[in-house]
């Protein structure tokens, strides 16, 4: 039986769809309610949703041998797993933002708001900038709007976001989606199982590409 941590959400189920159409179907994950456990026993499969920045904690201890978690959360935590597959759903870019009047260039030491932490120091050390970095749980917007911050580096999808409260992309840091990842040793207990399943995933990707 293989053990699969879905991100809760539009992701999963997006996500879910891939591993329907891989061969991996459990039709009980379609029931309403308030279940979180899900499992096709003669498709040798046991599902269960997370929270999409928690999939990666339970793959690298091994409550689930392989999860889906987005490239964001994976360069952020570094967890210890092994990235198998990027599934190329869930795109979205790692981004700064800020008002649009605002010249980041000109500051000397650039004030960001962030839930990456790791991600915005990694980048302000590569173009040699001062910060005084903020971390933020959620609503990272708001920042620069009331002047908690100079710039806020976060994830953009459609950009709705940034348009309705008059922030502009200033500089695209990397692109981000959503990956297969494994657990170290699973993958090699249940290595056969595994790579069939990657494998199915990879030809279902490709065709939705
Ligand atoms: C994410 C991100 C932005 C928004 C971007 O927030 O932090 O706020 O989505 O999407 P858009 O470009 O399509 O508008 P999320 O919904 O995860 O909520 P959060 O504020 O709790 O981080």
């Amino acid at each position: 039986m293989l053990n699969i941590a879905l991100p809760k959400g539009r992701l999963g189920d997006r996500v879910y769809e891939l591993f329907e159409g891989a061969g991996y179907e459990c039709p009980s994950i379609k029931d309403p309610g308030r279940k979180l456990i899900f499992e096709n026993a003669d498709k040798g499969v046991r599902y269960f949703w997370v929270k999409p920045s928690d999939v990666s904690i339970y793959v690298e201890r091994g409550a689930a041998d392989i999860g889906v978690a987005g490239k964001d959360i994976l360069l952020e935590y570094s967890p210890d797993v092994y990235e198998l597959l990027d599934l190329r759903v869930g795109k979205c870019r790692m981004a700064v933002a800020a008002k649009k009047e605002l010249r980041p260039d000109d500051l000397k030491t650039v004030r960001v708001a962030t839930k990456f932490v790791n991600i915005a120091s990694d980048y302000y050390a590569k173009i040699g900038k001062d910060i005084d970095i903020i971390k933020l749980n959620g609503s990272v917007e708001l920042a620069p709007i009331l002047d908690l911050s100079d710039v806020i580096v976060d994830i953009v999808e459609t950009g709705t976001t940034l348009r309705e409260n008059n922030l502009e992309i200033k500089t695209e840091i990397m692109p981000i989606s959503a990956r297969l990842i494994a657990n170290k040793s699973s993958f090699r207990f249940k290595a056969d199982e595994i790579s069939r399943l990657a494998a199915a995933m990879k030809k279902e990707v490709e065709k939705n590409d």
